[in-house]
């Protein structure tokens, strides 16, 4: 087991990362549907590799990309959480904001509802300022997350993807921010 707090999110539980999540996790990475805007799907080492990075930014941290467990339905329906991203940005450094789940668990709420609960930590207990998240404009599913979220986009803050190549399909992204002061609207 990880270190890292849990979170009650509703129905759901935002928890340390288990062994036993990795299968699950490299199904939901090798889904073509799933990792449509992102770069590629990931094989079982590349998923196990992204695994084990998130579970030691929770142990440099103290916070990261939660395993998401929906009691009575699934113990892993993917992650939603809080992550330092590794490249430099104009809005560097920050803390995102991001979420993945399996497509079985898409429109009920799942992400949404989890964020939440991360913006509520980082907000009261990590007394950031501040919270980012960013993906590619062809998302909405992800921008909706956001908004429903009350972050709000200023295309001045887009951006290209230091992590991927000139000429990328994927490398411009959009970037929606939230504040302390707008948590009210939470
Ligand atoms: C991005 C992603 C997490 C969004 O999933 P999602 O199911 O659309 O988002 P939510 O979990 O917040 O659910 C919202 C949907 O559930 C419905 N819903 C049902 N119950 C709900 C509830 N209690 N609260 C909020 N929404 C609810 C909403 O109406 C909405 O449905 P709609 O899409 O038909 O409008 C998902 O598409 C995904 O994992 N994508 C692949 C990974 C990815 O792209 N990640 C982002 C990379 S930057």
């Amino acid at each position: 087991m990880s270190a890292g707090p849990v979170l009650q999110a509703g129905n759901l539980l935002l928890r340390p990362w288990r062994d036993g999540d990795l299968p699950a996790f490299a199904a939901l990475n090798a889904d073509p549907r799933v990792m449509e805007f992102l770069p590629a799907v990931l094989d079982r080492a590349a998923s196990d590799a992204m695994a084990g990075r998130i579970r030691d930014h929770f142990a440099r941290q103290g916070y990261g990309l939660w395993a998401v467990e929906v009691p009575g339905v699934t113990d892993f329906a993917g992650f939603v959480g809080l992550n330092v991203p590794p490249f430099e940005a104009h809005f560097m450094p920050c803390v995102e904001i991001g979420w993945r789940l399996a497509v079985d668990y898409w429109g009920r709420g799942y992400a949404t509802t989890g964020a939440r609960a991360a913006l509520h930590f980082a907000f009261d207990k990590l007394q950031l300022a501040e919270v980012v998240s960013f993906t590619v404009p062809h998302n909405v599913r992800s921008r909706r997350v956001m908004e429903r979220l009350g972050m709000a986009h200023d295309p001045a803050d887009d951006f290209d993807h230091p992590l991927l190549a000139d000429g990328h399909p994927l490398r411009w992204h959009v970037l929606y921010r939230v504040g302390r002061t707008e948590r009210k609207s939470l």
